[in-house]
């Protein structure tokens, strides 16, 4: 019997390399893990014989990497569902009152345990986050991630105009607090800072250069904004910069289009702004419940794989309207529909596991069953609701109850119902 060393069995099921055809599914699998980290997988039988420890059992459900949600507002999650209008009304009216509450540590705190609890009940185990103006609310969720020893990127948010006073940093203040929170928290255990200029409508010239100093400062940092995810915020953009000929220019002006900026929704770029992002190998987050609910548009995912572009998903809470990936899904899936391209089950997980990882250049750590990498995952209930056990009897008994079927009907109809167990650095935490 070999120390530290535990045995999941299940139906194993991970994407092995970059692209959504790489997946690998064992029926009757085992997971084995080393303290934090993924040994190996393969078939039960030999690895049991192999390892001798006792099972932890879980043979009727499917056990694949947790998901990641690349972009996603800590402090937005009790302003879910806020009725109406478009999304600078939106931000007005809800968004900027609830962030002002996270000036106290105290409700930061409270509110980080809570966030986290909604990540790992819907399976989310690694998030890239915004929080808020405030350092304490930054210090405030990589407190809680640490205590489990999950993997966060998260960064507070830098805005020096067009905001309530409240909520207003200046560029010294910015740069000064987020190199601070930089310097504290990036690397810190699995922690990783990301800047965080929330959109070009909030941040000046001046704001965006010192993003770009500090990226230049710290490069393995990563930086996380929002792009073109509305009409009315590209006119009002194109009217605060007017020197720049598209929303996209304003950020490459400011030296912040990088391989490590996950530019959030992207929905009505110009070819040209597409071409741009393309060369410069940055990451879109496509976040469609959020896109839904704001009326924002429909991203055109097709051409951005055509292109060769990196597209992962993302919940984009509170716009954003439920913290589970498997309705991600289902909404891109929708989304993809209305643009005549039929997103299959294969690439829908691929993008909110092992290609967010890549994306994210962190696939050496999360997002897939490789050796290696840390023992981040989920158990997965296939069949949870009546409606779903409908459906698997019913594939069943035409022969068709095969791992595409489950993974389809996991994102049309699943949701935190189906999350048995949620696992970090091989420990389970979801109670
Ligand atoms: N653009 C700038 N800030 C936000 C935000 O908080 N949510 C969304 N959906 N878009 C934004
Ligand atoms: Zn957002």
């Amino acid at each position: 019997m070999q120390e530290n060393i535990q045995l999941f069995r299940g139906g194993i099921f991970y994407f092995s390399n970059n692209d959504p055809h790489s997946f690998r599914f064992i029926q009757d699998g085992a997971l084995v893990i080393k303290g934090h980290k993924i040994v190996e997988t393969g078939p039960f039988s030999p690895l049991k014989i192999k390892y001798d420890v006792p099972v932890v059992d879980y043979k009727d459900y499917l056990i694949m990497p947790g998901f990641i949600d690349s972009h996603i507002h800590f402090p937005q999650l009790s302003i879910i569902g806020s009725y109406g209008k478009h999304l600078l009304d939106w931000l007005s009216n809800y968004t900027f009152p609830e962030e002002s509450a996270f000036s106290s540590a105290e409700y930061s705190k409270q509110m980080a345990k809570q966030f986290i609890h909604h990540l790992l009940k819907n399976g989310t185990t690694s998030c890239m986050a915004y929080t808020t103006v405030y350092p304490n609310s930054t210090d405030a969720l990589f407190e809680a991630a640490s205590a489990i020893s999950m993997n966060m990127i998260a960064g507070k948010v830098m805005m020096d105009r067009e905001a309530p006073d409240i909520l207003r940093d200046t560029p010294l203040i910015g740069e000064e607090q987020s190199r601070h929170l930089i310097e504290k928290w990036h690397h810190n255990g699995r922690n990783r800072y990301v800047i965080t200029p929330r959109f070009a409508v909030t941040s000046s010239r001046e704001q965006l250069r010192t993003v770009g100093k500090l990226h230049h400062d710290f490069p393995d940092t990563y930086i996380q904004t929002h792009l073109s995810e509305s009409q009315q915020e590209i006119s009002t953009v194109l009217e605060l910069f007017p020197e720049c000929k598209s929303y996209l220019e304003v950020y490459d002006k400011a030296g912040i289009v990088t391989d490590r900026t996950v530019f959030g929704h992207c929905i009505h770029l110009s070819d040209k702004e597409r071409q741009r992002i393309k060369s410069c190998d940055s990451i879109i987050a496509h976040c469609p419940t959020s896109n839904l609910f704001l009326g924002s548009g429909l991203y055109p995912m097709e051409s951005s794989n055509e292109l060769g572009i990196q597209t992962v998903l993302a919940t984009d809470i509170g716009a954003g309207t439920s913290f589970s990936m498997f309705k991600t899904m289902d909404e891109a899936y929708k989304v993809q529909q209305l643009n005549n391209y039929s997103l299959n089950a294969f690439e829908a997980f691929y993008k909110c596991t092992k290609g967010a990882a890549v994306a994210l250049k962190l696939e050496d750590e999360i997002g897939s069953f490789d050796s290696g990498c840390y023992a981040d995952f989920i158990v997965v209930d296939p069949a949870a609701t009546e409606l779903q056990q409908l459906r698997k009897d019913d594939l069943l008994k035409s022969g068709k109850w095969n791992i595409e079927n489950q993974l389809f009907g996991l994102m049309i109809q699943g949701d935190e119902r189906n999350i048995l167990h949620t696992y970090i650095s091989g420990k389970r935490c979801d109670n």
